[in-house]
């Protein structure tokens, strides 16, 4: 149904709306009453940019507080403390007039490569499901708008405006989709964000199967789509197929297609409507809401807060004989860089300005530990450095116990860059093996917000993982070294020993456009325990500095009751885990896989008796030629503990069948029966997907990327291709990567149009791709008429939008 103001915008208003005014905000027709709103990143702070704007974090931004990244707070398994954070965003936001929060990230976890990993919660969907369902409902209590991202199977950073991902659809829908239909129909997002890459071969902002079939006519959303920043690729096909508001600024040549296409029919305005009433309602709530907040920020709040969620999000790996917490009578050395310049958030848009960060060094200080002092002990960057370290091993010869600070550098973590190792920098190995030599009693304290390889664990006696723990991490850190906090966080992604180990190695970072999601379901814990491969620290683990026992399972369809009891001598949290297995499954599936969990505190000996419900998602798969979701029928094994490999009880509950018929018969999938994914072949992958795997080839089009220009027909593409390669590598070997240089190597053409703010036209791009097509003079004469064209165009329009009103 139509509302007043949009029967009263002309087709050219409402066209022009359905596209972004500035970097971070809407557009506003302040002649029909329609105010622009802010948009701000990001998943962990308020990343406002009143001044100069960009959506990388490199212009500087409004202070904001700085949370832990969400793969710490996925530690915590605690989505009371989620919503609490984002109670503390929507607040925060409000007070500076944002109106959308663009967060929180869920993608699922595929690959423990991928550089944005550590805005993401889990390899888990339901964890990441919950945890991101919680966020949500905290952000919009006063009123604003969450804006869920990335939509969806966007996966990794290489080429990731442009990639495909293929993806069969029972994988689809059970690892990259569940965590997306928890948050959206228990979190009720008022927006969500699409994601660059395609899906199947269409982009996730014109994928009518996710925006439409998925997202509005399955899950119910009834909220505003907007596109990832530059992530437009038709926008008219967008509108047509779901998606509400094009990001960020891609001028009005966007709106002149849009008007274009319902002149020529590819679209009616029916669905032009649809849109704007997304985004006018939108508009209408957040800032009916943004009237009525506060404008000031609680700081000393929210900083208890960040400090709180750290604490809770700490987990202690090792703790050989019982090394912490700390003997208070203990001399203690601090070593490594992380301790006096912490690590505590990730690159890219994410990037939040904080208003004051606590180093360890600082938060020691004022603790009345007593040390022997401080030593950096290695270079960040990884250069190996004799001094540092001889420094070092000297200071550890003098305590009692050596604090260890080591962690991932600042280009290990970033958007646009994937690693391509899970590797500590050498240096820090080195070091550690050296200061563990004169002095064993070793505390390895790791800042990182993915998992790394450990096989140099042996040499340290203790292991806290401390994530990127935001602003107040330094604290936390502190206080369950001092045992003030008991650890209990327990990993949300397993810790493999190698990282060849992981499911998805061998289609991972690949050339070319397409990203084969090979593997299928067993990502994570859902492959190693499948195919028997031992890990370092299995997913859901964590220990603490009491111990938990566990009796009296029962347990039905519906639910699970269990009862805790801390048999230690301090107080602590146990994460109760729920894993719902079937041996004896005709269709094949994980060993098990996580279908609820709870965290519980309790006192040194008491007892409790914690109930965890059993929904829909908890026996379900799905069967494809069916279109939906089945129940293989008989006996599953409902498995409680401590961590996905430390079950504790186990109880039968049988389940009556939903009567689909095998999705598999007659199709070879021995790999898949097993779980032995990591070298599937073709034949059988075609099988999965039920088509022929899609061939990538490079094509001189608008989707061609800046990274793969050197295969253009043109030496200006030749020469754009040589200097940038250079100065990206430059860039990467200094340390500080070019946040800049790294999206637009990823960046395929048609968003220099999307993202220069109206002075580049698709009518230039087309003819910047007739350069590269090797037609030299025409590409150059084309570019410059278009320039014209363009310009001329985009004058004429923003009078008219600027002097028209409403129709009466
Ligand atoms: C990121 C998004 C972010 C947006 C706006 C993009 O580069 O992928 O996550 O919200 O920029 O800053």
């Amino acid at each position: 149904m139509q509302n007043n103001t949009t029967r009263q915008l002309t087709l050219e208003q409402k066209c022009a709306l359905l596209s972004g005014g500035s970097t971070f905000q809407t557009r506003a027709l302040p002649g029909c009453g329609i105010p622009a709103i802010w948009l701000s990143d990001g998943p962990h702070g308020v990343r406002k940019q009143a001044g100069p704007a960009d959506h990388l974090g490199i212009n500087p931004s409004e202070p904001a507080t700085c949370f832990p990244t969400a793969s710490a707070v996925a530690s915590s398994w605690d989505p009371a403390l989620g919503e609490e954070i984002g109670r503390a965003l929507g607040q925060e936001a409000a007070a500076q007039d944002v109106a959308v929060v663009l967060g929180p990230g869920l993608n699922t976890k595929r690959s423990p490569l991928c550089g944005r990993n550590f805005e993401y919660f889990s390899e888990d969907p339901y964890l990441a499901g919950k945890m991101a369902a919680a966020y949500i409902r905290g952000i919009q209590e006063n009123g604003i708008a969450a804006c869920p991202k990335h939509f969806a199977a966007n996966n990794q950073e290489l080429r990731r405006m442009a990639s495909d991902s293929i993806v069969d659809e029972r994988t689809l829908r059970e690892l990259y989709l569940t965590n997306f239909e928890i948050a959206v129909t228990e979190g009720k997002p008022r927006s969500i964000m699409t994601s660059y890459n395609m899906v199947n071969g269409t982009y996730a902002n014109e994928n009518l199967h996710l925006l439409q079939e998925i997202l509005r006519d399955t899950w119910g959303f009834d909220g505003a789509v907007v596109t990832d920043w530059g992530g437009s690729n038709d926008h008219v096909l967008g509108v047509k197929n779901g998606s509400t508001l094009e990001m960020p600024a891609p001028g009005l040549d966007s709106a002149r297609e849009l008007c274009k296409a319902v002149r020529d029919g590819k679209i009616s305005e029916v669905d032009i409507n649809a849109r704007l009433e997304e985004l006018l309602t939108l508009i209408d709530q957040t800032t009916g809401a943004l009237e009525k907040a506060p404008k000031t920020i609680d700081w000393d709040a929210h900083r208890a807060l960040a400090r709180k969620a750290a604490a809770e999000s700490i987990v202690l790996l090792k703790n050989k004989g019982g090394l912490l917490p700390l003997d208070p009578a203990a001399k203690v050395a601090v070593i490594g860089d992380f301790a006096k310049t912490p690590r505590y958030q990730g690159a890219g848009s994410s990037l939040v300005n904080a208003p004051r960060v606590d180093s360890f060094l600082d938060v020691l200080e004022a603790s009345g530990i007593q040390t022997v002092g401080y030593a950096q002990g290695f270079d960040r960057q990884g250069k190996p450095d004799g001094r540092l370290q001889a420094q070092a091993v000297e200071l550890a010869a003098k305590a009692d116990v050596v604090l260890l600070f080591l962690g991932l550098d600042e280009v290990k973590e970033s958007e646009g860059l994937d690693r391509s190792d899970m590797k500590l920098a050498q240096n820090q190995i080195d070091l550690l093996l050296a200061v563990h030599r004169t002095n064993p009693r070793l505390a390895v304290i790791l800042s990182c917000g993915s998992a790394v390889e450990t096989g140099w664990q042996s040499h340290c006696e203790a292991l806290l993982w401390a994530g990127l723990g935001g602003q107040a991490g330094a604290g936390a850190v502190l206080d369950a070294l001092t045992g003030k906090v008991n650890p209990a966080g327990r990993l949300a992604e397993t810790w493999p020993i190698h990282c060849e180990d992981n499911p998805s190695y061998k289609n991972f970072g690949t050339p070319g456009r397409n990203v084969e999601y090979r593997e299928g379901l067993y990502v994570g814990y859902r492959y190693y325990q499948t195919a028997g491969v031992p890990v370092a620290y299995p997913f859901g683990y964590g220990l603490s500095y009491t111990t938990f026992a566990y009796r009296d399972l029962t347990a039905t369809p519906t639910g699970v009751s269990v009862t805790v009891e801390n048999t230690g001598d301090r107080a602590g949290d146990e994460v109760v885990q729920v894993y719902i297995a079937k041996p004896d499954a005709k269709i094949f599936r994980p060993a098990q896989e996580l279908k609820g969990f709870a965290r519980v505190h309790l006192e040194a000996g008491e007892s409790r008796t914690v109930t965890i419900p059993l929904d829909d998602k908890a026996f379900r798969y799905w069967n494809d030629p069916a279109n939906r979701w089945a129940v293989e029928g008989g006996d599953y094994e409902v498995r409680v503990g401590g961590s996905s490999a430390d079950i504790r009880l186990t109880a039968t509950v049988a389940v009556a069948p939903s009567g689909d018929a095998d999705p598999y018969a007659g199709l070879a999938l021995p790999h898949y029966q097993g779980g032995q994914v990591q070298d599937v072949p073709d034949e059988e992958f075609a099988a999965l997907l039920g088509h022929a795997i899609p061939v990538a080839k490079v094509a001189i089009d608008r989707n061609m990327t800046l990274g793969e220009i050197g295969h253009a027909r043109s030496p200006l593409g030749w020469l754009v291709h040589v200097i940038h390669k250079h100065l990206l590598d430059k860039s990467l070997a200094s340390g500080t990567p070019d946040l800049n240089l790294l999206f637009n190597y990823n960046m395929p053409l048609r968003a220099i149009a999307k993202m220069t703010g109206g002075i580049v036209s698709m009518g230039m791009v087309d003819a910047l791709v007739m350069e590269l097509k090797g037609f030299w003079i025409i590409g150059i004469v084309r570019l410059l008429v278009e320039f014209v064209k363009n310009d001329r165009a985009n004058k004429a329009m923003e009078k008219r939008l600027s002097e028209g009103g409403r129709k009466p």
